[in-house]
């Protein structure tokens, strides 16, 4: 597994002060807002990360889950988005953050807040960990960020190639040869 890695980009010790940044800042606004804060975890790559995020929020809060896909097998965008598991809450009069690992293209976030818009939630908000600003196509603002990195494909701590790699502790850039192996 650390084989196919070509460097560590964000070390776990980096990860976890991340994080801690975040949840203070998301602590501080939702603090004073009227009702219980939900997480939307954007799943998969976002488990790590949201289970982390949570535990460091000091508010009520709930958690729910939903599943899109716009990657495949692929390490390019490839702008169609499907919905494969949807939310178990009625967002209605909440206060919805949106946890997602990675706004590459943007296509993902644009396509979920504007499907989860429509639902009427009290408020409704981005934080993604990591940003790759070159590859924006997608006009989305995300309201907490963690990193900005190169356009590269990074792998760990949830985000996958093809399923492998989310159990990195680190946050790591992979070897162009594991995925050019696979190119159709
Ligand atoms: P977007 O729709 O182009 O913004 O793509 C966002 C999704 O693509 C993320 O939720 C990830 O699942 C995936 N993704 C984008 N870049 C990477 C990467 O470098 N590594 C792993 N997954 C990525
Ligand atoms: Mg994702």
């Amino acid at each position: 597994m650390h084989a196919d890695i070509d460097r560590v980009l964000i070390t776990t010790e980096e990860i976890q002060a991340k994080v801690h940044e975040l949840s203070q800042q998301i602590r501080r606004d939702y603090a004073k807002t009227n009702g219980e804060l939900l997480l939307v975890g954007v799943l998969k790559g976002c488990v790590m990360f949201i289970v982390d995020l949570a535990r460091a929020i000091d508010l009520p809060l709930a958690l729910d889950f939903i599943a899109i896909s716009s990657y495949g097998k692929s390490t390019e965008s490839t702008g169609i988005v499907r919905l494969i598991k949807d939310l178990e809450t009625d967002i209605g009069g909440r206060h919805v953050l949106i946890v997602e690992d990675i706004i590459d293209s943007g296509l993902t976030l644009a396509y979920l807040r504007s499907h989860l818009v429509r639902r009427n939630p009290a408020s409704l908000r981005i934080c993604a960990l990591l940003n790759k600003p070159e590859r924006r196509t997608a006009d989305v603002a995300v309201d907490y960020q963690g990193f900005d990195i190169p356009n590269e494909f990074v792998v760990g701590y949830g985000l996958d190639y093809s399923e492998r790699y989310r159990n990195l502790e680190y946050i790591g850039v992979l070897k162009p040869e594991i995925y050019m192996q696979h190119a159709e």
